[in-house]
């Protein structure tokens, strides 16, 4: 048994949750949206095709916002195809994903689809293949109320979409249109002008780094803020992370790197602003995130041309739900910086949650921890003072084997804490004085005998949470995360 302890206070404050921390993302890859949110003639479609099965898992995921079209995928796309009479929509080669886009779902299908789901879009201009008149002709057609070409092609009311996304990963050359730090600086700032120009309410995410090993990171985010730092609200970060060979230990640490990315954004967003003498802060949409086993996706580049292709379907195990939850762990540590944040994907495509054609949906694992953290993780954020013995990692040194945050509200305090020991239970206290009120808890552990352990269209609840004991005494709580685990301690 390892013991380890930390302190809760409540004068530990790092912020306020956004509640758009715990959004997602819909592309138009694989099978996210066609057989994913959408199958007509599925027994539980509805009238517009949008099987109900999958919007009732995506209201329990707790996902507030959702990124849409893509992606990879945005980079190459009209988005006019996707409006008007189904039938006279095109058939596209998407090459993104090597994909044929029937077009039957566009702008107005997501936005049906979102407002029955009860969530809200962002919505990604293509700023790959296009530019500054098809992203304000969109934010037109969006977003005025009528009288103009395009919002009386739409017709109805206006969807009045708050977020945009000034393009996807344009920092990468396997994107479509891919531009130096200084080529996507001047066009993301003439493009967010003219579709301010058009909705003054709208709010601007740009582009930063693709990931944090981008030989650009640091200088992109620097040129693109020094050019378009008034005209934007945040800068997007994505982060996939995936076990290599057998080290799990370092699989289990990565939210240390997450944190480092963070923070070094953060430096570099807050040095612009100072060279700038810029007053407001950039904020960050961590816009992409997740567990993805890129080791095993072929390359798009190596893909037969199919529709609705079934591509990187990854499963999670424990270990893989375990990290996600960590990673929200990373996510709320930085709640006063990252306002925004996408689990990628929803559904079939590195998603939580995963559907068969014509058959049922069903959780991976990474559903529970996600699920759980967005119910619960709600309010303000606390440091929490941690002691923990360290483990050895090969790509991170000596990282503790405790990682934890606290949120609290009116209703009490809520740890989040994973134990990262792969073998070894760990025995945790949690020093409570500061909040005299709480006197009892309820231990919600995802772990398992078998780490490996996957939920799968046989056996859809093989990895589910499960409560476990823990005892509040003289403003000590004491608790015992399992090995390799995942922990939500509600104190009340
Ligand atoms: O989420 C899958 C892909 O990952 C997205 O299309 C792209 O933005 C990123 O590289």
């Amino acid at each position: 048994m390892l013991n380890a302890s930390l302190t809760v206070d409540p004068a530990f404050v790092v912020g306020e949750v956004d509640p758009r921390l715990y959004g997602s993302f819909v592309e138009h890859l694989g099978r996210c949206v066609y057989t994913g949110i959408y199958e007509p003639g599925h027994a539980a479609a509805d009238k517009d095709g949008f099987r109900q099965d999958v919007a009732a898992l995506v209201r329990e995921l707790g996902v507030p916002i959702v990124r849409y079209p893509g992606g990879n995928f945005v980079s190459g796309y009209r988005w006019e195809d996707g409006i008007g009479p189904a039938s006279s929509r095109p058939t596209r080669l998407d090459l993104a994903w090597r994909s044929l886009e029937t077009n039957q779902v566009g702008v107005d299908e997501f936005m049906t689809w979102a407002r029955t789901v009860g969530v809200e879009p962002i919505m990604a201009v293509n700023l790959g293949t296009r530019g500054i008149d098809a992203a304000r002709s969109l934010v037109e057609y969006c977003n005025v109320p009528g009288g103009t070409y395009w919002s009386d092609l739409r017709g109805g009311s206006p969807y009045r979409i708050k977020t945009w996304c000034l393009g996807n990963e344009m920092d990468g050359p396997w994107q479509i249109g891919h531009k130096t730090a200084r080529e996507y600086a001047r066009l993301a700032l003439e493009t967010a002008k003219a579709m301010r120009q058009v909705d003054p309410a709208i709010e601007l995410v740009a582009c930063g780094s693709s990931n944090r090993a981008m030989p650009t990171f640091g200088s992109w985010e620097a040129t693109v803020l020094g050019e378009a730092y008034d005209a934007v609200d945040y800068v997007s970060m994505h982060a996939y992370y995936q076990q290599h060979g057998d080290d799990r230990a370092s699989f289990l640490a990565v939210a240390t790197d997450m944190d480092g990315f963070i923070d070094d954004l953060i430096a570099t967003a807050d040095h612009v602003r100072a060279v700038g003498r810029h007053r407001k802060r950039i904020n960050i949409a961590f816009d992409e995130w997740n567990v993805w086993y890129q080791s095993r996706f072929p390359g798009e580049t190596n893909l037969e041309i199919e529709q609705t292709p079934r591509l990187i379907e990854d499963v999670y195990s424990v270990t893989d739900a375990v990290v996600v939850g960590n990673l929200l762990i990373s996510l709320l540590r930085h709640a006063d910086r990252v306002r925004i944040g996408c689990l990628a994907q929803l559904v079939n495509v590195i998603a939580p949650i995963m559907t068969e054609p014509g058959g049922r949906v069903w959780k991976q694992a990474s559903f529970h921890p996600f699920a759980l953290t967005a119910r619960h993780g709600q309010g303000t954020v606390l440091q929490v003072a941690v002691s923990s013995p360290t483990v050895s990692t090969a790509l991170y040194g000596d990282v503790p084997v405790l990682d934890a945050v606290a949120v609290s509200s009116g209703a009490g305090v809520v740890v989040f804490a994973v134990n990262r020991s792969l073998d070894t239970p760990l025995r945790l206290e949690v020093d409570l004085r500061a909040f005299p009120a709480c006197t009892s808890a309820s231990h919600t552990a995802l772990a398992d005998d078998d780490p490996d352990a996957v939920n799968t269209v046989a056996e859809p609840e093989r990895v589910v949470p499960r409560s476990l004991s823990a005892t509040v005494d003289d403003g000590r709580l004491q608790a015992e995360l399992p090995a390799l685990s995942w922990n939500m301690i509600r104190l009340s």
